[in-house]
């Protein structure tokens, strides 16, 4: 592995809960490092840390030990501010519960992290319209949540995941409240991702969605127990999705 594209690296990293008996070890000391352009899959039982993985990945949360580097940056030690705006930057996330602004279009639930990470409004604009494109949603661009079942919500938050051109994907469960139909339009975009060499880390209990990854990790009480490479067992999709112009 070549250490130096590592997109997310992570040493000695540590999360514990509470205090005393009440102690939890939710991360246990991890070493993690992720490659430009790999999708990664972490799997496990409730409650061994995968969340919590993903959040201090992500600049969620704090590690309270070791140290997390996104981009050949530290950020374990950021001030909030910092933190912040390294997430709006560099980091998409995508969650088993969508988490749209339920008062904005689907478009403009997309383009505000556009926004956010500076671009200009007509950018902006530009790269959702794309991206609605690219995840089968042009024609529900003017619709609110509300109006879309949960698969085009979570479509639509893959795409807001992507507005910013993240250098990485953090995704946790995206499946996890879809029905079948709707995982496969998901995995879709995921083969594509992959396809298309977007750097992901995917938390998931769905094995198909496992199988759309280049590696994965199993993890028990905070640990790493196994970390396999699953070596082009799926055809490469015609990709497309992210380095979109504007
Ligand atoms: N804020 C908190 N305070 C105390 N303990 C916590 C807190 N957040 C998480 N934990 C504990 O840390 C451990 C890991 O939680 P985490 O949410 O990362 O698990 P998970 O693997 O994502 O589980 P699931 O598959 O159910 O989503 C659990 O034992 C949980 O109870
Ligand atoms: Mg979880």
């Amino acid at each position: 592995m070549n250490v130096s594209s590592a997109v997310v690296r992570a040493f000695g990293l540590a999360k514990t809960h509470g205090q005393g008996q009440s102690r939890v070890h939710a991360v246990d000391e991890v070493d993690l490092e992720v490659p430009q352009g790999q999708t990664l899959a972490v799997m496990g039982p409730s409650g061994c840390g995968k969340s919590t993985l993903l959040h201090l990945l992500g600049g969620l949360e704090r590690p309270t030990g070791g140290e997390v580097w996104v981009a050949g940056r530290r950020i374990d030690t950021l001030s909030e501010r910092a933190l912040a705006r390294l997430r709006r930057q560099s980091v998409g996330f995508i969650f088993q519960a969508f988490h749209l602004v339920e008062e904005l279009s689907a478009a403009d639930n997309v383009e505000l992290p556009a926004l956010l990470a500076g671009r200009s409004r007509r950018q902006a604009r530009r790269r959702a319209s794309l991206l609605l494109e690219r995840v089968g949603l042009a024609d529900r661009a003017r619709h609110l949540p509300s109006q879309l079942s949960g698969g085009q919500r979570q479509r639509i938050a893959i795409a807001r995941a992507l507005a910013n051109e993240p250098l990485v994907v953090l995704a946790d469960e995206p499946t996890g409240n879809l029905d079948t139909s709707a995982t496969l339009d998901v995995l879709r975009i995921f083969e594509d991702l992959r396809a298309a060499g977007q750097t992901l880390v995917v938390v998931t209990h769905d094995e198909r969605v496992a199988a759309t990854a280049d590696r994965l990790i199993a993890m028990r009480d905070g640990m790493f127990v196994d970390d396999t490479r699953l070596a082009g067992s799926h055809p490469r999709g015609l990709g497309g999705l992210i380095g979109l112009e504007g």
